[in-house]
């Protein structure tokens, strides 16, 4: 494993809860991290001990199977005890609040909960009431911080510096911690990024983030080195919204006959689960302009990463106060 210089480490946040709170050192921290422990995923034996002893909760109020195993696997290459909390055989049932909860959990000695929840704020809800260290796995409409971290660090690993690369991002904006989480972390490393969709999924407080805005893929798709596709957040939408399925796919599915209008060298990016046929045909998610895959891959390195930080601030916490204890005595 590449040497992690851990008295170089500036990283000194007790939780990661947005892509807001960080600065583009924070990113680069996280990068350079998951860099080295993309090299241990490889390895035959892919476990470090960094967390052992610890324990991790994955907490998901909402369905969830790509994040909540690749959080569970990133604990787990830690040597951390992993619990997974399932919510619809818990005490929720019965009435409990999510305060509740969590302060059971942490009551058990738990050192980070890894929380998903339809609500937004919730992660900052939590974090503002525990001692233990929060992770936003998802909350509502609103971040999604791993995955910023883990697509920007595919990008940064494919094509190294990425200041004033043009991505394009499109579907269902309006809905998205996917975008929103994503355009601040692309924005804090330089990119250029514009957001494509219906005016209807598409709200102009976006613009406030440092992203251009469209409704014409069409007209976008030429200028993009990057295209990030996001599907339709039925979950979480009212109807009415758009005409139909069918006029979006018309208006801004990925196709054949659209890429071969885009840089030969386009990239393109999807958070999943994807909708094959919607969002984009199998033969694009499967073929070379793909990156999907890899982006899985890369959010196990990346929550690796952020683990370990968040370890790192708590060992250098816990430091001080047995210091000052010391002092004080
Ligand atoms: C995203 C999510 O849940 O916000 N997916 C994910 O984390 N893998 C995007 C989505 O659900 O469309």
């Amino acid at each position: 494993m590449t040497m992690l210089q851990k008295e170089k480490l500036q990283w000194s946040h007790q939780h990661l809860l947005g892509i807001r709170e960080l600065t583009e050192i924070d990113i680069r921290e996280v990068h350079s991290t998951a860099f080295a422990f993309k090299e241990v995923i490889r390895r035959r034996i892919k476990k470090v001990p960094a967390l052992r002893g610890r324990t991790v909760v994955n907490l998901f109020v909402e369905p969830s199977t790509r994040t909540r195993v690749s959080f569970e696997l990133a604990a787990q290459r830690m040597s951390a005890d992993v619990l997974n909390f399932d919510v619809s055989a818990s005490s929720f049932k019965k009435g409990e609040s999510l305060l509740d909860t969590v302060l059971n959990i942490q009551a058990l000695q738990s050192d980070i909960i890894v929380l998903r929840h339809p609500d937004a704020g919730a992660a900052h809800l939590i974090a503002n009431h525990l001692s233990c260290s929060v992770i936003n796995a998802g909350d509502g409409a609103h971040e999604h911080p791993t995955q910023a971290l883990l697509d920007t660090f595919t990008l940064v690993e494919k094509l190294g510096d990425i200041t004033g690369l043009p991505v394009l991002i499109s579907g269902d904006i309006a809905h998205s911690r996917v975008a929103r989480s994503l355009v601040l972390a692309l924005r804090l490393l330089g990119a250029e990024v514009t957001l494509c969709g219906p005016a209807t999924l598409l709200p102009q407080e976006f613009v406030q983030l440092g992203a251009s805005v469209t409704h014409d893929f069409d007209g976008a798709l030429p200028q993009a080195r990057v295209i990030y596709l996001l599907r339709i957040q039925h979950e979480r939408q009212q109807s009415g919204l758009f005409p139909g399925i069918g006029e979006f796919i018309s208006l801004y599915g990925m196709n054949e006959e659209r890429l071969s209008r885009c840089r030969p060298d386009v990239i393109i990016m999807h958070p999943g689960p994807i909708n094959r046929g919607v969002e984009l045909p199998s033969s694009i998610a499967d073929g070379p302009h793909s990156l999907i895959l890899e982006q899985v891959t890369n959010g196990l390195a990346v929550r690796m990463a952020v683990l370990y930080l968040l370890n790192h601030a708590r060992l250098k916490t816990e430091r001080c106060s047995r210091a000052s204890a010391r002092s004080g005595a």
